[in-house]
This record gives C-alpha cells, sequence and structure tokens, in this order.
C-alpha cells in the first residue's frame, strides 16, 4: 500500500533510533503512570542538569568561606572545615556528580529521539561543547583537593599535555617533587575552575536561545526532590579527600569519581595515547551528529498572505521562535503578517494548530486543502452507508508508521480515515468542527504522548484548543464533542493505542481525568529520588581500579645544559678544496651542545644507562630526562653519574632506605643535585 503522507523520522537509521529510544518511552511512561507530571524527570531532563549545575556553582562559591587556593594550605583547608563546610562541599560534590548525570541523561534521551537535525544543530552543539567544558571543570575540580587522587591527576594531566609542543621544560617534572609544584601552575587551575562555568554559562544560554519558552528550571516540586536528594546524600556519604598529595610516595586511593575521572583508569590501563584518540574520535562523531544522522532538512512552514489576518496566533505559538509579526507587504487592511525564518523553523507544524484561517504549514500538508480531502471523505463514507471517523495520526506516536492510502485508509486502523501529521499540534479546532459538522460521527487525535513531546509544546497546546482553554479554541456550544477525543501514545505503545481505539469504536473511552496528587504518589516520588541519588553516589565512589605498583622507586628528574664543545677534526682534501683562499685551514671545528650521559646503580649493579639530546628547535637547549626505576626493599647504596662524552662530571652517592610505596626523588638542575625522602614511613 503506498504511503503518501508518511511523515517519516528525520535521523538516517529511523529503526534503530526506535530501538535506543525504546527504554526511555518505557521509563517515561511508568512515570507518567505512577507520578504527577510536575515529578516527571523525563518531563524536564535539561531543566534538571540546568538547577543541577546551578547548585554546584553556588556550593563552589559558598565553599569560598573555607577553601584555601593553595597548593600548601588547599588539603588542611579542607580537612579542617566546620560541619557547615562539610556539607557544602558534599553538596558540591554530589550536585557535579548529579550535573554529569542528568546533561548524559538529557542528551542521551534528545538523542535517540533524534532532536537534533535542522536548526536544533545550534543547541545539539553548544550542548556538546558544554557537556566537553562541563567534564574539564570536575577534573580541575578534583586538583583543588590536592591529596592523592590530585596527585595522579596531575601526573596524568602532564603526560597528557606533554606531546603538545608548547612546553619547552617537561610538565611531568613538576609533580616528582613537593617543592616543584608551583603555587603558581596551582592558582591557574583554580581560576579556570572558576572561570569556565561561567563560559558554560554563555554556551546555555546559546542553547536555548533557539528555544520559545524554554524549561530553564524544574518545577517546584522537582527542584525540592534534587535539593533533598542531594543533600541526603551529602549527609549520609560525605565527600573526603584521600591522603595529602605528597611527591615521596606514590598515590593510591580506593575509590574514584567515575564521573570525573574515569580518564585517570584508563591511561593507567590503556595509555594516554588512547585517550587522545578516543576524546578526538568521539568529539569528532559528537559535534558532527546534526549532519551525520539526519537524512533530511525538516519541511519548513510557509506562510499563504491570501489568508493571514495578522492575528499573532502562530507567532505567540511557536515553540522555536520561529514566526515573527512584521508590517503588512500586501497592501491589505491588516496591519501585519506572520514571516517564518526558514532557518529557525523544525516543520512542526504546530502554527498551522494556531491559524484558525489556514493561512500557514508546511507545504505538503496544505491545512485548506486537508479540511476540503476530510470533507470528501466523510461525504463518501456516508455514501457508502458508514459512520465516519477521522483520526489525525502524529508521525511520533505509535500510529506514526501505519501505512496509509491517499483515500486515508489504513489496514491497520479499519473503520477511519486517517491524516497523518508530523505532531498533534498540526490539528487546528475549526479542522475537527468542520468534520464533525459535515457529518463525522467522530474524531480521533493520537498524539506522541512521551511527557517531553519531540516538537516541545504541541501536545499541550492540542490538548488546551480542544478543551477549549487555549485559543484558538474549540467552540464547545458549536458543536457535539462528545466523540472527539485525544489519546496519547508514544512510538512502541501499540497495543495499548489499540485498546484505546477499540473502546472509542464502542464509545466506552473515557475522558482523561487529569492527575489528582494522592499521598501514594510522594512514597513513589521518594522512590524515584532515591534511585536518582543512587546513580548519582554510586559512580562517584566506585573502586578506583587504580592499581599503584607498591615497590619502591628511585627517581631521577634531570634537567642539564652542558657547555657547548667544539670538537674539532682534521679536514679532507676535497673540503679543503671548497674552502675559501683566506679561511683555508687543516682543521675543522664544530660547535654544539653535547647529549648527556646518565648512569643510575643501586649496589653493585646498573639499572639505567641512557644518553639524552639536548631539546630546543636548534638542538642547543637542555636535556631533560625524568627515570623512575623500581628498587627492591631495603637499604642500597645508590649512585647516579651525569655527564657527557666520556666523562662523568657530576657524581652524587647516597646510602637510602626504600619502603614500599615510597619514593626517593634526585633533582639534578644545572649542576646541583637535591635529594628528596620521604619523612616517614606511610601509614
Ligand atoms: C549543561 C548542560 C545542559 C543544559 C543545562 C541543557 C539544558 C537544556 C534546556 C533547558 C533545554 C530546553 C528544553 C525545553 O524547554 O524544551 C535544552 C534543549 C536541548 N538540549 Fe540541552 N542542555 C545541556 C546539555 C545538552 C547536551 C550535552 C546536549 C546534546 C549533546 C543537548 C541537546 C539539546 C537539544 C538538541 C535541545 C533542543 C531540543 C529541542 O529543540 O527539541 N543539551 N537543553
Ligand atoms: S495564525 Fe494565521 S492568520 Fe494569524 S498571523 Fe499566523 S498565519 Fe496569520
Ligand atoms: S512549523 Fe511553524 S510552529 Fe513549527 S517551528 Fe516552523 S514556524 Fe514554528
Amino acid at each position: 500500500m503506498s504511503n503518501p503522507q508518511k511523515l517519516s523520522n528525520q535521523s538516517r537509521w529511523p529503526r534503530l533510533f526506535d530501538l535506543l529510544q525504546a527504554p526511555f518511552v518505557a521509563l517515561d511512561r511508568l512515570m507518567e503512570a505512577h507520578l504527577p507530571p510536575s515529578m516527571n524527570p523525563f518531563a524536564q531532563t535539561g531543566a534538571l542538569a540546568n538547577v543541577s549545575f546551578i547548585i554546584a556553582a553556588i556550593s563552589g562559591v559558598l565553599l569560598l568561606f573555607w577553601y584555601s587556593p593553595s597548593v600548601h594550605e588547599a588539603w588542611a583547608s579542607l580537612e579542617n572545615m566546620s560541619a557547615l563546610g562539610q556539607l557544602t562541599r558534599s553538596v558540591h560534590r554530589y550536585s557535579s556528580d548529579a550535573t554529569m548525570l542528568l546533561v548524559l541523561f538529557h542528551a542521551a534521551k534528545l538523542l535517540f529521539a533524534s532532536r537534533f537535525s535542522g536548526p536544533r544543530w545550534v543547541a545539539w552543539v553548544t550542548g556538546v561543547f558544554s557537556l566537553g567544558t562541563l567534564w574539564f571543570v570536575g577534573w580541575l575540580g578534583y586538583w583543588l583537593v590536592w591529596d592523592s587522587r590530585a596527585q595522579s591527576l596531575a601526573t596524568i594531566s602532564a603526560r597528557l599535555v606533554e606531546p603538545i609542543p608548547i612546553f619547552t621544560d617537561p610538565l611531568s617534572r613538576t609533580f616528582v617533587v613537593n617543592e616543584a609544584v608551583s603555587s603558581g601552575l596551582f592558582v591557574t587551575v583554580f581560576f579556570f575552575h572558576m572561570l569556565i562555568p561561567l563560559v558554560i554559562g554563555v554556551a546555555i544560554w546559546m542553547h536555548i536561545s533557539r528555544v520559545a519558552r524554554a524549561k530553564f528550571l524544574t518545577s517546584k516540586p522537582m527542584g525540592a526532590w534534587l535539593g533533598a536528594s542531594l543533600l541526603a546524600v551529602s549527609i549520609a556519604f560525605p565527600a573526603l579527600s584521600s591522603e595529602q598529595a605528597d611527591m615521596s610516595i606514590k598515590p593510591a586511593f580506593e575509590t574514584m569519581d567515575w564521573w570525573y575521572l574515569f580518564p585517570l583508569a584508563v591511561a593507567d590501563r590503556l595509555g594516554t595515547g588512547v585517550i587522545w584518540t578516543a576524546a578526538f574520535v568521539l568529539g569528532l562523531l559528537l559535534f558532527t551528529i546534526p549532519w551525520t544522522l539526519s537524512r533530511k532538512e525538516p519541511e519548513k512552514a510557509q506562510v499563504d498572505l491570501n489568508r493571514c489576518n495578522g492575528c499573532t496566533n502562530c507567532a505567540n505559538d511557536c515553540p522555536y521562535g520561529a514566526i515573527t509579526m512584521v508590517p503588512r507587504t500586501d497592501g491589505r487592511p491588516w496591519e501585519l503578517e506572520a514571516k517564518v525564518d526558514p532557518n529557525l523553523c523544525v516543520g512542526c507544524t504546530i502554527c498551522s494548530g494556531s491559524c484558525n484561517s489556514a493561512g500557514i504549514g508546511i507545504p505538503s500538508l496544505p491545512v485548506q486543502d486537508k479540511r476540503k480531502v476530510v470533507d470528501q471523505w466523510v461525504d463518501q463514507v456516508q455514501n457508502d452507508g458508514e459512520e465516519p471517523l477521522i483520526a489525525f495520526l502524529c508521525a511520533n506516536s505509535a500510529a506514526g508508521d501505519f501505512s496509509i492510502d491517499e483515500n486515508g485508509v489504513s489496514t491497520e486502523l479499519p473503520g477511519f480515515r486517517c491524516v497523518q501529521v508530523p505532531c498533534s499540534g498540526w490539528v487546528n479546532p475549526i479542522t475537527v468542527e468542520r468534520a464533525l459538522r459535515r457529518g463525522a460521527k467522530g474524531v480521533l487525535v493520537v498524539g506522541c504522548g512521551c511527557s517531553d513531546p519531540p516538537f516541545r509544546e504541541g501536545v499541550e497546546f492540542t490538548q488546551d484548543r480542544l478543551d477549549a482553554k487555549r485559543s484558538p479554541q474549540m467552540r464547545l456550544e458549536k458543536v457535539d464533542t462528545s466523540r472527539v477525543r485525544f489519546i496519547l501514545h508514544p512510538r512502541g505503545d501499540l497495543v495499548s493505542m489499540l485498546a484505546d481505539i477499540d473502546a472509542y469504536r464502542t464509545d466506552s473511552l473515557a475522558k482523561p481525568s487529569g492527575f489528582k496528587v494522592q499521598p501514594k504518589h510522594w512514597v513513589k516520588g521518594v522512590l524515584v529520588a532515591a534511585t536518582l541519588s543512587a546513580l548519582v553516589w554510586a559512580p562517584s565512589n566506585m573502586a578506583s581500579l587504580f592499581e599503584a605498583d607498591p615497590s619502591p622507586e628511585l627517581v631521577l628528574s634531570l634537567k642539564y645544559r652542558p657547555k657547548v664543545e667544539e670538537l674539532c677534526r682534521p679536514a679532507t682534501e676535497e673540503e679543503k678544496a671548497k674552502m675559501m683562499r683566506h679561511m683555508k685551514s687543516d682543521t675543522i671545528c664544530e660547535r654544539s651542545r653535547p647529549d648527556v650521559n646518565v648512569r643510575v646503580s643501586v649496589g653493585p649493579s646498573v639499572v639505567h644507562q641512557a644518553t639524552y639530546e639536548p631539546h630546543g628547535l636548534a638542538s642547543d637547549g637542555p636535556s631533560f630526562a625524568l627515570i623512575k626505576i623500581p628498587v627492591g626493599e631495603g637499604e642500597h647504596q645508590v649512585k647516579i653519574e651525569v655527564g657527557h662524552a666520556d666523562r662523568w662530571t657530576h657524581v652524587k652517592e647516597a646510602q637510602l632506605v626504600f619502603r614500599q610505596m615510597e619514593r626517593h626523588v634526585f633533582t639534578f638542575e644545572e649542576g646541583v643535585w637535591t635529594l628528596s625522602s620521604p619523612n616517614s614511613p606511610r601509614k
């Protein structure tokens, strides 16, 4: 059967996306059945992420009452906080985790619902940007505790950025002795941790700039649930530091916050290269989704000036702010006319539902023509001696994939003449009234019924228009609306939809009565909040999988620039021939910075011997080395020799006791030796 009216999903693989979306739809249905709309997290994922982010930002600012952003005082300032400070810290930690959870939830939900194509690319791209920067802020936040987790973060961050050729002195050398960790670097991290949330704020503003009446804040009950859940988790599981960062002790921690610190485990197991590759590939895939996964640009609404009387209804209702009212251009007696910005229009057709005079809509679904077609169907069915029933089926509803022929007949919906529409918002009350007046025995509108519909406000507006609560209103006094029903069934909800339709046929489908909040809903609400809290808390305190090798370590951090040397050798006859007359010489001399040789011995054995070339574009800078050598437990004689050519010019010897997890770090910087050893055995 042909399907001329089919308004297919805008993503490239609609079947796959339906499959991915199914669990979200099922959970959303479950919530809708058991909770009032104001307490359904699926209805307000963006707002939830936003409110959680705001809580994180406010608690972060409040933390400044207790926290000292200095590498020497940070850890102690957090350890010695008052109970209120500790609570603020925990709320900051868990609200940051909740933000990540909720942003991922929001993004996955919109991705699987294919809400990324056409003009939504702006929301998509700024969303991905916010997600990346949010993660970065969290990663930086964990530095600020300056505990052993932060120590690992710092070391891995250094390894990550070292390949970028802007650091002359390898950053890893900063994190081998406590004295080398610069206060400046720490303050820079602190500064970015405070500044980047402002950048995210700007990104979110752009994110919702193409959405009219964005649900920026949650409903009050939902906000209260979120706040209470965060408080409960914060009291039950206070955020704690691990041991103070100490570069002479290998970092070890049992748990870590996987919401932000997962790269630690990845880098530890697979190396930093994997992180760069994954970040690049994932970033590219995510940022380009609006173009790679969209099948086609949505059809854009157009205004028919012959019908538009400038009433402003459509401009007020468009959920994407795509319509503006402009001065009349055609000399007709009205002051204004509607104008659609095709760059903003997503083709939802909610404006068609707003316009009583059929003055606006997408070209493939002209309202006035459809009204006439419905008239003909009603006449035909009546002529056949049957009762005409008309159905308007939202393309995102469970009936969205029904095959419908040019006469509106669908084998999947016998007894009805059907019109498929992109959104139930297309259905204008006049269209329904006209069908009824023509003789239709009933009009059924099937909407998608998600708590956050693909076209945002289409379901709500249609319900209100049919209930005569929103302009343009159904004129209840003019027609008998007893057989007008608006039922909501998202994709996949076929069985329940067909049951409703059967009930409709036998006239036993009750009108929805609305949700009356009862005490049991509060109990269910607590269960949902507890589940969300558990989802926030569990990854936040999961085993780190970060296994430090307990064997003691001998570390040498070297920066050495031996004097430039002149090396002379006899010139060959050929070279002499090429020399200018006044520069003739028997020898050729070249000046260069020599390579640095390093030899490390523990007891009688040489455990490391290598040569390090000078850095710098002209290879005349210092040589750098960061050498980590596992050493057996116990007391050992250590000897480190540094030199060039065949001379050992600098030698350092020490008798050292090596204990598990500890490091003795020799620093050799431009001729000066320093030895940093752990003060006391680790508890
Ligand atoms: C800090 C992070 C984020 C916040 C606070 C946030 C918040 C919001 C809000 C309040 C809306 C408007 C919802 C409405 O009223 O219908 C929205 C829409 C949207 N968000 Fe996000 N969002 C964030 C991250 C993301 C991410 C990571 C993505 C995807 C990668 C994303 C994709 C979208 C899209 C595509 C829309 C438009 C939906 C539509 O027009 O139908 N957002 N977001
Ligand atoms: S609703 Fe119709 S008549 Fe009113 S401004 Fe829009 S197009 Fe014109
Ligand atoms: S179809 Fe109409 S209501 Fe929908 S975005 Fe376009 S102009 Fe706005």
